[in-house]
């Protein structure tokens, strides 16, 4: 007898999505996100027992991969790995970062260095890995995480703005190669995000989301396809019209962000 029936889900087989960042907040619920939509997902931190949980969130389906990605060959042969156990990454989704809040008072070369290492360095030794392979299969797609705190300077995010403005350029800058050579660049530029790094903000953070609803925005946009992903709207809008103001106005407004306990 004649099979008519449409593939099912368990015919199809499953892409490989490759997460860094995963073991908490965004990178953990876009992990768990993926893997519900299909997705077999390799899932990168440091922290290999909390990978290992959520490994049995969906157990088969999510790997854990743990890399510090500031390890430059780790980071190579971790994608190896990944593509030599799993099969090849269709999507690469740089998570790993962190912040810390600078202050003219604060301002330690030691701790941007931090940050710059793993927010900038790290992602870029991810980009060292992942795109010579997409780019000799004329496939795939990789999202940077940046941050609306990439658009302008904010008080308090000297260095951790910085990194993230310069992952958005670095981004610009390899957009139109990846385009032409068939692989897809976004970078994701969310607003406050409920996650173990901004539980530490001592200050109101409007529009905070949860990091389930942004994973929502992030595989929504990923469909979507655009070179930017970012959100909440109205961050969004706010931080965009920041940007457009002349530099005095910018300042009469940032002025106003400054504490006065610093
Ligand atoms: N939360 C927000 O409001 C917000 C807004 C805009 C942008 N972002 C960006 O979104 C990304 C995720 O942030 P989050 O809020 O979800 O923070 P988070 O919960 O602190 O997650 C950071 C992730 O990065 C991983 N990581 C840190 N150092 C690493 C290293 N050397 N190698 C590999 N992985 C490393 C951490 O895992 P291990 O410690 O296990 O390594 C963790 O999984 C960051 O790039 C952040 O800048 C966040």
């Amino acid at each position: 007898m004649v099979n008519n029936k449409e593939p099912t889900r368990e015919h199809t087989p499953r892409r490989v999505a490759w997460i860094t960042g995963a073991s908490s907040g965004i990178g953990r619920s876009v992990a768990i996100r993926l893997a519900q939509n299909g997705w077999t997902v390799a899932a990168s931190a440091r922290n290999a027992a909390a990978l290992g949980k959520l490994a049995t969130v969906l157990p088969g389906i999510i790997h854990p991969y743990p890399l510090d990605v500031t390890d430059r060959e780790a980071t190579v042969g971790a994608f190896s790995a990944i593509e030599a156990n799993l099969a090849p990454v269709s999507l690469a989704v740089f998570g790993a970062g962190t912040y810390r809040r600078e202050t003219i008072a604060s301002f330690d070369a030691g701790e941007i260095g931090e940050m710059v290492a793993l927010n900038i360095m790290g992602t870029v030794n991810c980009l060292e890995a992942a795109m010579p392979p997409m780019v000799a299969r004329r496939s795939g797609q990789i999202a940077v995480m940046a941050s609306v705190a990439g658009y302008i300077g904010l008080p308090g995010a000297a260095g951790y703005g910085a990194t993230k403005a310069a992952l958005i350029n670095m981004c610009e800058a390899l957009y139109p190669e990846l385009d032409r050579s068939g692989v897809r660049m976004t970078v994701v530029n969310p607003g406050f995000v409920d996650t173990p790094l901004t539980q530490r903000n001592d200050f109101p953070m409007p529009f905070l989301i949860s990091s389930e609803e942004a994973a929502d925005h992030i595989l929504r946009g990923l469909d979507r396809g655009s070179f930017e992903i970012a959100f909440p709207w109205k961050m969004k809008v706010a931080m965009k019209l920041l940007k457009a103001l002349p530099s005095s106005l910018r300042f009469a407004l940032t002025r106003r962000m400054l504490r006065k306990d610093t």
